[in-house]
C-alpha cells in the first residue's frame, strides 16, 4: 500500500520537495519528529522516489526488539549458536541488502548495539551472531526518532560516531498542531478512505466538526487524527458528520484550547484553565505575586470551555447548548463566532 504524503502547508510542501531531491541518492537519513508524524511514510516515500523502489524496504521498530535478541535479529545467527538457535537465521540487513533498511525508534538501541551498527554501516558487512566470516551488505539506511539524540549523546545513551553516520541529511516531520491548514483535507480524506472500507455513504463534517478538528492540539498527530476519523465514521449513520461522532470529552478538550491539565498542578501544560485528565474543568489558584492576571483572559477560557462542553452534551445543536448555559440563541452564535468556531448556519 503506497500511500502519499497529503497536506498544502509550506511545510509539507518542502519536505516532499526535499525528499525528491534526497532520494536518487544513497546517502543516509535521519527523519526526527513526534509520535504519528508520518515518520515511516516519509522514509518509504523516499524509497519509492529513488532508485532502489524495487529492492526491498526492511522496517525495524527498535524499541520493540528484546535486548538479548537484537543483534541477532539484525545480522542473523548460525545455527546453535545460542539455545533457541535451531537453524541458520537471516537477519534484518540480509533482507534489506540491496534496498533500504528503516531503523524507526533508533533512539532506543542499546549502546553496545549501537557499535556494532555503527561498525556494518562503516564496514558494509555484516557477522552473524556465531559466525566467522563476514558478509557484503550493501543497504541504505533511514533512522527514525521521536527522541532528541543530542541530549542522548550528553548523556552518553546514544553514540555519537553513529549519530554524525545517521544524521548525513535530516528531515523533520512536522507536528500536526502546527500545520492546522492540513487538518481538513487529511480528516476528509480519512473520511473516504473509511467510508469506502465500510460501505458508507457519508457527505462528510458538519461546520462545527471541522473547526473542532482544527482547533485541537493532537498530541499524537495524524495517528491520533486517523483514528478519531474512523471511529466517526463507524459510529455515523448516512450523511454528515456530527459532535456526537468525536470521541467523548474531545469537543470540551479541543474548545479549552487543547489545554489537559495533569493531576498535579504544578505540572499544569498551561498556567490557565484547562481540563483535566479526568474530565474535570479546573482553573488554577489565583497569584498576583507572579504578577498581574487578565481577568478577561481567564474569563475566556472559562467560557471556550463551557461552550465546548456544553455543545458537546447538546450533540453540536447550538440550540439545546444555549439553553444549558441559560444564554439566547443569538448570544451562543455571537460567542463561538468570536472564537472563530461558527461559521453560521444550523441551529
Ligand atoms: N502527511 C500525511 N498524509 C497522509 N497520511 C499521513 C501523513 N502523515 C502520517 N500519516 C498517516 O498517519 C499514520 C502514522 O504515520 P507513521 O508514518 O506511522 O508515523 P510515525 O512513524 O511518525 O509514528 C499512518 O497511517 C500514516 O499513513
Ligand atoms: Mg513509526
Amino acid at each position: 500500500m503506497n500511500r502519499e504524503i497529503l497536506g498544502t502547508s509550506q511545510v509539507i510542501r518542502d519536505l516532499r520537495e526535499m525528499i525528491l531531491r534526497i532520494a536518487p541518492s544513497k546517502t543516509n537519513v535521519l527523519i526526527i519528529g513526534e509520535s504519528g508524524t508520518g515518520k515511516e511514510l516519509i522514509a518509504r516515500m523516499i524509497h519509492n522516489s529513488g532508485p532502489l523502489k524495487d529492492e526491498a524496504f526492511v522496517p525495524v521498530n527498535c524499541g520493540a526488539i528484546p535486548e538479548n535478541l537484537i543483534e541477532s535479529e539484525m545480522f542473523g545467527h548460525k545455527r546453535g549458536s545460542f539455545t533457541g538457535a535451531v537453524g541458520d537465521k537471516k537477519g534484518l540487513f540480509e533482507a534489506a541488502n540491496g534496498g533500504t533498511l528503516f531503523l524507526d525508534e533508533v533512539g532506543e538501541l542499546p549502546v553496545g548495539m549501537q557499535v556494532k551498527l555503527l561498525r556494518a554501516i562503516q564496514e558494509k558487512a555484516i557477522r552473524k551472531v556465531g559466525g566467522n566470516e563476514t558478509h557484503k551488505i550493501d543497504v541504505r539506511i533511514i533512522a527514525a526518532t521521536n527522541r532528541d539524540l543530542e541530549s542522548g549523546i550528553a548523556k552518553g545513551t546514544f553514540r555519537e560516531d553513529l549519530y554524525y553516520r545517521l544524521n548525513v541529511i535530516q528531515l523533520k516531520a512536522p507536528p500536526l498542531r502546527e500545520r492546522r491548514g492540513d487538518v481538513r483535507m487529511l480528516a476528509e480524506s480519512f473520511l473516504q478512505r473509511f467510508s469506502e472500507r465500510q460501505g458508507k455513504r457519508l457527505e462528510g463534517f458538519d461546520q462545527l466538526v471541522l473547526a473542532v478538528l482544527e482547533a485541537y492540539s493532537w498530541p499524537g498527530n495524524v495517528r491520533e487524527l486517523e483514528n478519531v476519523i474512523e471511529r466517526a465514521v463507524t459510529l455515523a449513520s448516512d450523511g454528515v458528520i456530527g459532535v456526537s461522532a468525536l470521541p467523548p470529552g474531545f469537543m470540551t478538550v479541543s474548545m479549552a484550547g487543547g489545554v489537559i491539565l495533569e493531576k498535579n498542578p504544578a505540572d499544569a501544560k498551561s498556567p490557565g484553565a484547562g481540563v483535566d485528565a479526568g474530565g474535570e474543568i479546573r482553573l488554577p489558584a489565583p497569584d498576583f505575586s507572579k504578577g498581574p492576571i487578565e481577568l478577561e483572559t481567564v474569563l475566556g477560557e472559562v467560557e471556550r470551555i463551557y461552550l465546548g462542553a456544553a455543545l458537546e452534551y447538546a450533540g453540536g445543536v447550538r440550540k439545546k447548548a444555549a439553553t444549558l448555559l441559560g444564554i439566547t440563541f443569538r448570544s451562543i452564535r455571537y460567542r463561538l463566532k468570536k472564537l472563530g468556531v461558527d461559521e453560521g448556519g444550523g441551529e
